[in-house]
């Protein structure tokens, strides 16, 4: 997987409200992902693998944001992202996320966010906000479009900006909102001549294929087509032995990369096990699609079955998960509050009390 971005992305002062003011060498990274169901394959591999990633180089500063605040914005499933909240973390921490060195944070335990998403949103055009691609999807597809849904990448750009963010790694899908962002933080900066706001220049666009689901479109929840990272084993099972697969027989060379299996494989598996079963695949001698499901199931269990007892352990044991994230959370909001001192002085609010 290649994420590419600058060396030099990392600063070691800015100029701050005419202050130096002294920033973590490391560069600090911050992603998000929204509690809006059960995890799969594909967000492992676009979402949550990369930032596991990330928080073990020890040149980064993960923040790794949880955004349960975003999982709002869709009224029929307004009760899903609390519900779902705790499942992320879980598993972010289950599959190795470095919570020693890096942040794992709620998104709706930090106030200050909601505050910048205000002024941000304050110095933007209306214009701005209705161009984003998950406000204009919905009104496309006849869907509801809530006010949240318009306000969305208000709130995104402050989860970046609430935390003075370096570099920001999402899929491609996420591109246009990043853009978005960056465009508010200079608006505001703009606005109040002075530079106040970190604007999120290093975008990242991860340069990855999107996982196929078991019908060979896109994987995702909303197309029933994914294979979920914990659910039970034969749960499992039935879904990688619903991948579809074309009629080449058991002796017959076949191409992996055409292949959904290899290339679900591909995603999490071991380099062993995958060009293990490229190899099977395109010999073909005596190794079927048969096999080679029975192989994904294997690395499956292998690498998220194995994780299994401590996921459900921490879904059991939300005070666990708390005892894990608790020693980062005082920085996190010391960093937050200097942010919001420093954008309401550049705002010139009153402070009478
Ligand atoms: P879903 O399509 O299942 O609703 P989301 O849109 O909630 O998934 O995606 C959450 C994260 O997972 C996003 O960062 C997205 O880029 C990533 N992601 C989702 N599906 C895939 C996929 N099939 N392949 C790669 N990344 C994916
Ligand atoms: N909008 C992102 C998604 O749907 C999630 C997100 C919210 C995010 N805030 C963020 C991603 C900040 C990166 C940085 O995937």
């Amino acid at each position: 997987m290649a994420f590419l971005f600058p060396i030099d992305a990392v600063c070691s002062f800015s100029k701050v409200l005419g202050e130096k003011v002294m920033q973590s060498k490391r560069r600090r990274v911050l992603t998000g992902i929204q509690p809006t169901g059960e995890l799969h394959v594909g967000n492992y591999f676009g979402a949550l693998k990369p930032i596991i990633e990330f928080s073990h180089d020890p040149q980064n500063e993960v923040f790794f944001l949880c955004v349960d605040w975003h999982g709002l914005t869709n009224r029929s499933k307004i009760l899903e992202s609390g519900a779902n909240s705790l499942g992320i973390l879980a598993a972010a921490l289950a599959l190795g996320y470095n919570a020693k060195d890096n942040f794992i944070l709620l998104q709706s335990d930090f106030p200050q966010i909601q505050e910048n998403a205000w002024y941000l949103a304050c110095a933007s055009s209306s214009g701005l906000l209705e161009r984003s691609h998950a406000y204009k999807d919905a009104i496309a597809n006849g869907k509801e479009a809530t006010g949240g849904l318009l306000f969305y990448p208000a709130l995104m750009a402050a989860d970046i900006m609430s935390f003075d963010a370096d570099v920001v790694p999402v899929g491609k899908d996420q591109a246009q909102h990043l853009e978005c962002a960056s465009d508010m933080g200079k608006l505001f900066n703009n606005a109040v001549g002075k530079s106040v706001y970190k604007e999120p220049k290093c975008l990242i666009h991860a340069d990855v294929p999107l996982v196929p689901g078991t019908d060979g479109r896109k994987m995702s929840k909303s197309y029933n087509n994914h294979i979920p990272l914990f659910a039970p084993k034969k749960e499992i099972e039935k879904r990688i032995k619903e991948i579809k697969t074309d009629s080449a027989g058991l002796n017959d060379p076949k191409d992996p990369e055409a292949c959904y299996i290899w290339q679900i494989l591909r995603s999490f598996g071991s380099p062993e096990a995958i060009s293990y079963m490229h190899d099977k695949l395109a010999a073909g001698t005596g190794y079927g699609y048969g096999h080679a499901k029975m192989d994904l199931i294997a690395e499956h269990e292998r690498v998220f079955g194995a994780k299994r007892e401590l996921y459900d352990h921490y879904l059991k044991t939300p005070a666990d998960v708390w005892k894990i994230m608790a020693p980062k959370y005082e920085e996190a909001e010391q960093i937050a509050n200097a942010v919001r001192t420093r954008v309401r002085s550049a705002l010139g609010l009153v402070k009478l009390c």
